[in-house]
């Protein structure tokens, strides 16, 4: 946990403010380009609510470092934008001991938002040398707010919890043991006309076995509802640590389990993410691992981002 508490509120209300910039866009004109490939989008919308973001993050703590999808990584005072000089490891989305640095994706769903498909989150995590110690993400649609503190738990605060419950809400992985009990998502890479992890081969073996599987297209809220036990697990090649950064801390703090596809340890320099709850972690991650062994492609690939 930070030490200073206020940190958490501030989270909660930068990721609800950010939300509030999204829902303005959503009906309105968007300016859509595109980045790594023809189908990875940025949109008027994403660039507006990370600069909402970032603007708060540097008034209010300008020495805390910044990865922003959009921005790249900027190093706090004294040399704002500028890791060059002030040991930033630049393959390690991780800050350097004694730095906090929030990673940020301000529209996690950039596909379903630019075609008004409306389901998508604003994804901010406060992370140090360790790992990730809060994470917020936040769905504007549905006025639903997932967030963990690293020791602390994982909660869903929404105007509905607060009506029922007059608090919010912790939140637990489901206990689910067998795949033809579960309900899975997954998500496909930019790259996936190219690359060789494009994840079919284990969506071909995953899907005659689960109960069914979700492609709702947004990571940062398939990590917070596998928290919150709406989903039995997740998993994904190919992510960036901004999709990852707070739903993973979600994951944690309900109970979850996160791994690498090949069942060794996951940490924010990896692409390659399982997240389920403890009952189901392995028979999922062996399901996935085999898939791909079982096609003889050299289990090496999985090591890439
Ligand atoms: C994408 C979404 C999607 C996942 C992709 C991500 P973006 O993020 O999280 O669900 O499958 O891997 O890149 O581009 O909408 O921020
Ligand atoms: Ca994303
Ligand atoms: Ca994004």
């Amino acid at each position: 946990m930070p030490e200073d508490p206020g940190l958490l509120e501030f989270a909660l209300a930068a990721a609800r403010a950010a939300g509030d910039v999204l829902l303005e866009h959503f009906e309105g004109e968007l300016t859509v380009a595109t980045k790594s490939t023809d189908i990875d989008l940025v949109t008027s919308a994403d660039r507006a609510a990370e600069a909402a973001l970032t603007e708060r993050i540097t008034r209010a703590h300008p020495s805390h470092w910044i990865l922003a999808e959009e921005s790249g990584r900027l190093a706090g005072n004294p040399n704002p934008s500028d890791t060059s000089d002030s040991g930033g490891d630049a393959s390690d989305p991780r800050p350097p001991p004694g730095v906090l640095q929030w990673v940020i994706d301000p529209l996690d769903g950039t596909t379903n938002f630019t075609h008004r498909f409306p389901h998508f989150s604003v994804s901010l995590a406060l992370v140090d040398h360790e790992g990730p110690l809060l994470g917020v993400v936040h769905d504007p649609t549905r006025q639903e707010t997932f967030y963990a503190a690293r020791g602390r738990g994982a909660f869903l605060d929404s105007p509905r919890t607060r009506a029922r419950f007059g608090r919010p809400q912790p939140l637990r992985v489901t206990a689910t043991r067998a795949l033809r009990l579960a309900l899975v998502a997954t998500g496909f890479a930019y790259t996936r006309a190219t690359t060789p992890t494009n994840n079919l081969l284990e969506f071909n073996r995953v899907v005659p076995q689960v109960r069914c599987i979700r492609r709702a297209g947004s990571a940062a809220l398939d990590l917070a509802y596998v928290a919150a036990g709406r989903l039995d697990a997740y998993w994904e090649y190919h992510l960036q640590p901004w999709d990852v950064a707070a739903g993973a801390l979600l994951v944690r703090e309900a109970g979850g389990e996160l791994t690498r596809i090949d069942g060794g340890p996951w940490d924010l320099r990896h692409g390659d993410l399982v997240a389920a709850g403890p009952a189901l972690a392995q028979v999922l991650q062996g399901e996935l691992a085999g898939a791909r062994l079982a096609s003889g492609t050299c289990p090496q690939v999985h090591a890439a981002r």
